[in-house]
């Protein structure tokens, strides 16, 4: 389960504070798909950071599976964010000099564990078999939203954050995208869709709307 309680985050841009996350709660249990939409600026980002464990907010707490994420140090932080939460951008945020399945494989290279077939088991998955010794620039868009998404899920993780991630795609590979997450979702993951898409949107459990940092 993942708790948001009363969270609100600031930001500090010369005399003006920002705010950017107004104090918002958000309770979702295990299979949830929540679309949260907004304008550009609105805080979509900056929340989905907080969540994951990446921007600590200034007020509030989360709490994934009870643990508070906060309350852990640096380290264990990093280690909690690995297992836990998979996430996934629009500007996709694959390494250059990585092949795709390097780049599918990079957190095992990084924990300096083994590369198993779960690799080759996300690549066949995802359709990119024909793709794994390319680099990301030698890719469409398409194939590096689903080389990203590969990535994300490589451990499993319980709950999946993905940040405007049909902004790039062509309808059939946004499909394709969405479906994962739905995917996802009926497998008892958590899926928090943040988009200014409303047919994207319209693929969750639920849509909410957030503006200047406040949920409704
Ligand atoms: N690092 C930052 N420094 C100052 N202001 C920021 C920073 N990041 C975001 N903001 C501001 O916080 C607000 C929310 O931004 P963001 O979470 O990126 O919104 P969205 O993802 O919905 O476009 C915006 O007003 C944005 O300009
Ligand atoms: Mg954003």
């Amino acid at each position: 389960m993942l708790k948001v309680e009363n969270i609100t985050k600031f930001y500090q841009k010369g005399s003006t504070k920002i705010t950017a996350i107004n104090d918002l709660s958000l309770t979702l249990n295990k299979g949830e798909f929540i679309a949260i939409k907004g304008e550009s600026g609105s805080g979509k980002t900056s929340l989905l950071h907080t969540i994951g464990g990446l921007l600590r907010p200034d007020e509030g707490t989360i709490l994934i599976n009870k643990h508070d994420v906060y309350s852990l140090n640096k380290n264990e932080r990093a280690a909690f964010r690995a297992e836990q939460i998979g996430f996934v951008f629009q500007q996709f945020h694959l390494i250059p000099y990585l092949t795709v399945s390097e780049n599918i494989a990079a957190p095992l290279i990084a924990k300096k564990l083994k590369i198993g077939s779960r690799v080759d088991e996300l690549i066949e998955k995802f359709g990119l078999s024909e793709r794994k010794n390319h680099l990301p620039k030698e890719l469409s868009a398409g194939e590096k939203q689903r080389t990203a998404l590969a990535r994300a899920l490589l451990f499993n993780p319980q709950i999946l954050l993905a940040d405007e991630v049909t902004g790039n795609l062509d309808p059939g590979n946004s499909e394709l995208v969405l479906d994962s997450l739905r995917e996802f979702s009926d497998n008892g993951g958590i899926v928090i869709l943040v988009t200014h898409d409303e047919s994207a949107a319209s693929k969750a459990d639920k849509t909410m709307t957030i503006s200047n940092g406040i949920l409704s």
